[in-house]
């Protein structure tokens, strides 16, 4: 096991920080995790005071974009335990990511060690349940100056911390994107990668522009297989049936995507995770088995859609939302501590 070195902040940010108007992303606690990857090994892992990174301007990063992320939260149990949600899974996905982008693997014991320890140095940051979560970003960059196009030999890997409101969950009004694709087969969408968010703003820019919250991603040959909403997966209730993509290379696969299916299998909700179409889901809702649509994330958990426009015809949904709505309670409960864990999700802190 690899020892972290552990720096203290002199001074706290916290008193100017106003919980009950957190946002989303931005503020950030008073340290950051750090490890630097060269000669095929990890070296001088840290937990120091939230600090600037100089960058060399040759770095390949923002030349090149090898970059990768993570999002997962910490919860404030009702009795101030502090708990993360299948951690265990974000590592993976992260590993998963740096294999695809040629990055280095960081161990699983360093990984979950580090976000143990920054969390539990931060544990006065984790927001009461009323308030929201701590949202807690890892990332790795090549950090390494030079302008020939390769794989770097030299990386970084740091986690933030930022507490986050509770998210305001309005049902979103989406449209079906058949034009621009966020990722397809071969590409590296199934990696938590910053090149696939910089590939999807401007068609998220232009839906906003034409008065939708969100967009469905559709696969890039056909326009007609759903893929993902937004940066979320997706989910569709088709005759009382959880229907949602199928798990594909161009196609980030979610935690919270993977709790819901479990969870909704142990609810007794039948679930299909072998793909939904377009075409599937205009012939359901005009013979009126499609009776919700949803997508999951870890910010939002789950965000319900009041109405897809399907290009010849808008969709539109009743607003009681009643199986996101059991899900979503439900998941809730057991991130905060107030349900059983039945399946075994959480680690604490
Ligand atoms: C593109 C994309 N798809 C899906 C998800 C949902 O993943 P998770 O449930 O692990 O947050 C996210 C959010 O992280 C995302 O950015």
């Amino acid at each position: 096991m690899i020892r972290i070195d552990i720096q203290k902040n002199s001074s706290s940010k916290i008193s100017s920080i106003d919980f009950n108007n957190l946002g989303f992303g931005e503020f950030f606690t008073d340290h950051l995790f750090q490890a630097n990857y060269e000669h095929d090994d990890w070296i001088t892992p840290v937990i120091k005071p939230m600090d600037k990174i100089a960058i060399h301007p040759g770095n390949s990063t923002l030349h090149y974009g090898q970059a990768i992320f993570e999002g997962l939260k910490a919860y404030r149990k009702a009795n101030n335990d502090i708990q993360l949600f299948r951690p265990e899974k974000n590592i993976d996905r992260f590993n998963k990511s740096a294999t695809r982008l040629c990055m280095p693997q960081v161990p699983k014991d360093l990984f979950l060690s580090a976000i143990k320890s920054l969390v539990d140095l931060e544990r006065k940051w984790v927001p009461e349940r009323k308030y929201g979560s701590l949202y807690i970003r890892p990332f790795m960059f090549a950090n390494e100056a030079f302008l020939g196009v390769r794989p770097a030999e030299k990386y970084t890997m740091i986690i933030i911390l930022s507490p986050v409101g509770s998210y305001y969950n309005k049902p979103l009004n989406v449209k079906v994107e058949r034009n621009f694709t966020r990722a397809v087969r071969g590409g590296i969408g199934s990696a938590k990668a910053a090149a696939n968010y910089a590939a999807s703003l401007y068609p998220m820019q232009q839906a906003k522009k034409q008065g939708y919250d969100q967009l469905i991603w559709t696969d890039g040959q056909n326009h007609n297989n759903v893929e993902e909403l937004g940066t979320a997966n997706f989910f569709a209730v088709i005759d009382n049936k959880l229907c949602t993509p199928k798990a594909s290379d161009s196609i980030l696969e979610g935690v919270t995507r993977d709790s819901i299916i479990q969870l909704a299998r142990h609810l007794g909700i039948e679930v299909d995770d072998n793909g939904v179409s377009v075409t599937q889901m205009e012939e359901a809702y005009r013979t009126g088995s499609l009776t919700e649509c949803f997508s999951t994330g870890t910010a939002a958990v789950i965000s319900s859609i009041v109405s897809i426009d399907f290009d010849n015809f808008k969709a539109e949904f009743n607003t009681n939302f009643p199986i996101a709505g059991l899900l979503k309670n439900t998941l809730m409960d057991i991130q905060f501590g107030s349900n059983k864990d039945i399946f075994n999700w959480t680690v604490k802190v």
